[in-house]
């Protein structure tokens, strides 16, 4: 979108349902009144509604609930996260265009779709992406090892749940990578790393949030374990301030992980942590471990202790809690 189209849907919007004339409009923007309306026509074609009357101006009804770029980037708080964002319609999976995308991206870049037709989940797992969720990806080019990447699943992981604890949500994190409400999962987290030489090429930390989707688009299986933004605060959520939410602390926790010791991001992991201290049961593809989830390691694992109080440290795997809590 042209910055002439940006500015004139910031004037309106930040005129808060009164009117701008056309003059005005032209003024702030040295282009004249018939340029206005050409912008204003275009404006309308992609959604927004704008009620325009000759005598009193241009009024901004409603703006599209679509992650618009623009829209995103005009009160984006963080200065490298969402600094470049590619938005699709329509993707098979915003992980894998991310991928395709990584090598010639700048550190922060955004891939986000509206609907995903082959969202990606963890262990192979298909995601279900309908529209009114937010499906992202975001390129990642820290200077660090491969042995490390892992943890920015967890910087990522205390990020989204703050922002909903802000927004008044209980929102607890499950290992490795799960948000849940009340025990229901909100988020979920897929990253993916390239590697050259045992140093990080990129990573794509591939974020799911069922947002405002609709409850019926979960089957009878999915409504039991799920939940959605819309369904736990009772209204739809502004999906772009939220995004800008996610890039800013995001970016908060990203240089906190470059610059700080890993020690204050693993606490701040365990205190969000809905896994620590439970009875579970995790499947890897070589065997099962059944113990009681009593801590985190730098690099992520969950460290699990058996009746016999032998401990071991497992790095990835499907976590079932055996008893409620
Ligand atoms: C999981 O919990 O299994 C991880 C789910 C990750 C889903 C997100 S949606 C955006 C990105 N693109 C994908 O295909 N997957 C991730």
């Amino acid at each position: 979108m042209s910055s002439k189209r940006s500015e004139i849907i910031k004037i309106l919007k930040e005129s808060e349902g009164k009117a701008v004339s056309g003059e005005e409009l032209g003024n702030l923007l040295g282009i004249s009144r018939t340029m206005v309306w050409k912008y204003i026509k275009s404006i309308a074609k992609e959604g927004y509604e704008i009620e325009s009357s000759p005598k009193i101006g241009y009024i901004l009804r409603s703006v599209p609930d679509r992650l618009n770029p623009d829209a995103i980037k005009m009160g984006l708080r963080s200065s490298l996260i969402g600094q470049k964002i590619h938005h699709f319609d329509e993707l098979t999976s915003t992980n894998i265009t991310a991928k395709e995308l990584a090598h010639d991206a700048e550190d922060g870049t955004v891939v986000v779709a509206e609907i995903q037709k082959g969202g990606r989940g963890r262990l192979g797992r298909e995601w279900l992406s309908p529209r009114g969720g937010i499906w992202m990806s975001v390129i990642l080019k820290p200077t660090i090892s491969l042995a490390h990447a892992s943890r920015l699943t967890l910087v990522a992981g205390i990020a989204i749940s703050k922002i909903m604890r802000k927004l008044g949500l209980d929102a607890r994190i499950k290992w490795p990578n799960d948000i849940l409400i009340d025990g229901k999962k909100v988020c979920g987290i897929l990253t993916e790393v390239n590697a050259e030489m045992e140093l990080v090429d990129y990573i794509v930390v591939g974020i799911g949030i069922n947002a405002n989707v609709d409850m019926n688009e979960f089957s009878d299986d999915i409504r039991d374990v799920a939940t959605t933004l819309w369904s736990e605060l009772g209204e739809p959520i502004d999906r772009i301030s939220f995004i800008q939410d996610v890039l800013f602390e995001l970016e908060q926790e990203y240089i906190r992980f470059r610059t700080q010791p890993f020690s204050g991001i693993l606490d701040e992991w365990t205190s969000l942590s809905d896994t620590i201290g439970r009875q579970v049961t995790i499947t890897t593809p070589s065997k099962m471990i059944e113990g009681k989830a009593v801590g985190m390691t730098e690099d992520g694992a969950l460290v699990v202790e058996d009746s016999d109080g032998t401990r071991e440290d497992v790095m990835a795997g499907l976590c079932i809690y055996t008893k409620a809590k």
